[in-house]
């Protein structure tokens, strides 16, 4: 299994380009399932989720053709209304076909997503929200059953649902149901994050009658089909994020290429609280820093607060900072499982329930760690870039399952990052 051995140590200088946002795609590719004739995407990043998707989509006869970073979708003849406990167990994201099918095919077979490293990630709000709609939904055998046989037309009912919680990917999949249902839905305390923006953009372009976007209440206005469009995916402002605080910590000046700063604003924010200097124009973001960086707390909550996809990198920076901060989950309730790999390294880190108390040390030491989710290996790999000798990262398939071309972008800013078998 591929290892990253890296060596730290090196300052970081130069141009690094953001890839299309993978938490984007995700959704925008399940929405194909939605349309009648061919979707034309762009910046669909190389990454494992984006591969899982495309398969899932395959399986189900959409009819998928790649080349770099363009996929074009044509889900006119779907065959399969099936997502596997295999492809859903890989990638929880796969639960995003969920609403598309039912709306169009009016059934769908789903497994249940079942536990992940970073809690119980339940989908209880996708399924309400498809029964406020007046789906048939039973679960049997691990499986999601779903079915719109029984209603006028065959077709989701428009309705007002509120979501005791704010979940991205139930925002997503509803609103994607809902875009072909009969009548008004009316999405209340949905999810506000950039992508939710970029898939209803989308959905927009198709034919979808969709207002409020980006807002906590979203209004769809059912329509009778929805064709393909072209779309460009947002940039990944997580992924971005993860170079600006490489940046903040090894020291040097980096800028960032097509990024939009303002869906970075949290970021931006404590990054500058913790003293680096930070600079952006339309499509473009500059780091700068001597290293010498300030703890700074952070609170994770949905969007625009701090995101919990950066709250594992925060922590890296905080365990070389001079200072004492608390970083506090408040997403997802087994969201530390870097904190014991950072102590390998030398990090004084102490955990009271969901709020981590970190001690800055002046210096962390390369060490053996293993990756356990996408952002707590990103974590370790920013320990990586500072501390001092080698560390090496086991289990890397978990960065690439979000990370376009990694070691290639970090090498080209003058990091040492080797991938090892
Ligand atoms: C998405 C992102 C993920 C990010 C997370 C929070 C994608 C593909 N993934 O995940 O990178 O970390 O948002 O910003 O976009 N919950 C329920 N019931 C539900 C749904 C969610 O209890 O039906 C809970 C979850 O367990 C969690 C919280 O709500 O505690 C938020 O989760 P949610 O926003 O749904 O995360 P995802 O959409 O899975």
């Amino acid at each position: 299994m591929d290892k990253l051995l890296i060596t730290g140590g090196n300052r970081l200088n130069g141009e690094v380009t953001v890839s299309g946002a993978k938490n984007a795609a995700l959704p925008i590719l399940c929405a194909a399932l939605l349309a009648e004739t061919p979707l034309h995407l762009s910046s669909i990043a190389a990454l494992k989720d984006i591969d899982t998707t495309i398969k899932l989509l395959d399986t189900m006869g959409v009819k998928i053709s790649r080349n770099g970073d363009k996929v074009t979708l044509d889900a006119s003849e779907v065959a399969s209304f099936e997502a596997t406990y295999e492809m859903v167990k890989t990638m929880r994201a796969s639960i995003l076909v969920l609403g598309p099918l039912l709306a169009r095919f009016g059934t769908a077979r789903v497994s249940l997503p079942g536990g992940c490293a970073i809690g119980s990630r339940p989908v209880d709000l996708h399924i309400k929200g498809l029964q406020a709609m007046g789906a048939a939904i039973h679960i049997t055998h691990g499986y999601i059953q779903a079915s719109t046989l029984h209603l006028p037309n065959r077709r989701l009912q428009g309705a007002r649902y509120y979501m005791d919680l704010v979940t991205v990917t139930g925002t997503e999949n509803l609103m994607m149901a809902a875009a072909l249902a009969e009548g008004t839905t009316v999405l209340e305390n949905a999810a506000k994050e950039p992508e939710v923006i970029d898939l209803a953009e989308m959905l927009i372009k198709m034919g979808a009658n969709i207002t409020g976007a980006g807002t906590d209440v979203i209004t769809i206005v059912g329509v009778e089909k929805l064709n393909g469009t072209t779309h460009n995916v947002v940039c990944d402002r997580i992924e971005a994020g993860t170079y600006m605080v490489a940046a903040a910590m090894a020291g040097g000046e980096v800028k960032l290429l097509n990024v939009q700063a303002h869906l970075l604003d949290a970021v931006i924010e404590k990054l500058r609280e913790a003293g680096a200097t930070v600079t952006h124009d339309a499509d473009t973001i500059t780091v700068k820093s001597d290293g010498k960086l300030k703890a700074v707390n952070i609170r994770t909550a949905p969007h625009p607060a701090f995101p919990t996809d950066m709250q594992a990198q925060f922590m890296a920076l905080n365990a070389m900072a001079e200072g004492v901060s608390k970083v506090t989950e408040t997403i997802f309730e087994n969201r530390f499982m870097h904190v014991q790999e950072l102590q390998r390294m030398g990090a004084d880190i102490s955990i009271d329930g969901n709020t981590a108390l970190v001690k800055g040390v002046s210096e962390l030491d390369g060490a053996t760690v293993m990756a356990t989710d996408l952002r707590a290996s990103a974590s370790l790999v920013l320990a990586g870039l500072v501390a001092r000798g080698d560390t090496v990262i086991e289990r890397i398939y978990h960065l690439d399952r979000g990370y376009e071309n990694l070691e290639a972008k970090l090498n080209a800013l003058g990091a040492n990052v080797k991938r090892v078998a």
